[in-house]
């Protein structure tokens, strides 16, 4: 939680493999879980995330340091601390690397697309994986999707408390 609102990550840990060098390349099931949360769900990402990808929607915001940067179709918001004023509810942080590490030591939930043919090299976030429980999982050959919750927050959040093995 930050500042009392949960916080999901959507991402994709791809170990900066060359099938989607700067992001370009994307995963088709990934991008329609962000377009669906881009419709009606609060969202955020980093400036240089947005000149990448162009995601727009009417509850999302960029974040940036530059007090002039505007573009039409999306807020933008200057100090993370700020976001519990222009938000409500929860919060799905969209990238990139520079939020994820903002944000890792108050995600409740993260929606994780995994490369699975490249071994792990990739500094992203620390999980270990003891403290995340999986609520849907499955495996595409190329690719595996992950919804991870955290056990802290599993009863709160009301999820079932089924245990079975799974590693990413
Ligand atoms: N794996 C994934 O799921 C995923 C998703 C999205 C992107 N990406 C990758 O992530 C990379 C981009 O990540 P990145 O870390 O370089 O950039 P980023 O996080 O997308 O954006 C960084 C920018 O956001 C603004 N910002 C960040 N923290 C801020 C704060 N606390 N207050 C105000 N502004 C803040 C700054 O913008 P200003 O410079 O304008 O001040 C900063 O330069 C790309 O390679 C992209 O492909 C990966």
């Amino acid at each position: 939680m930050f500042n009392g609102q949960k916080i999901v990550f959507v991402s994709i840990v791809d170990n900066k493999s060359t099938m989607m060098p700067n992001f370009k390349t994307r995963i088709w099931h990934h991008q329609k879980l962000v377009n669906r949360l881009l419709r009606n769900s609060v969202c955020v990402m980093g400036r240089r995330t947005f000149d990448i990808t162009h995601w727009k929607g009417k509850k999302s915001l960029v974040l940036t340091k530059n007090k002039k940067w505007t573009r039409f179709g999306i807020g933008t918001i200057h100090h993370i601390d700020d976001l519990h004023l222009f938000t409500e509810g929860t919060i799905h942080v969209l990238g990139g690397i520079s939020l994820f590490k903002q944000f890792q030591d108050y995600v409740d939930e993260m929606h994780l697309y995994v490369l699975n043919e490249r071994e792990g090299r990739e500094p992203w976030i620390k999980i270990n994986m003891n403290d995340w429980k999986p609520e849907n999982y499955f495996n595409r050959g190329l690719w595996s999707y992950a919804h991870l919750i955290h056990r802290k927050n599993h009863d709160i959040f009301g999820m079932n408390e089924d245990l079975f093995d799974f590693k990413l």
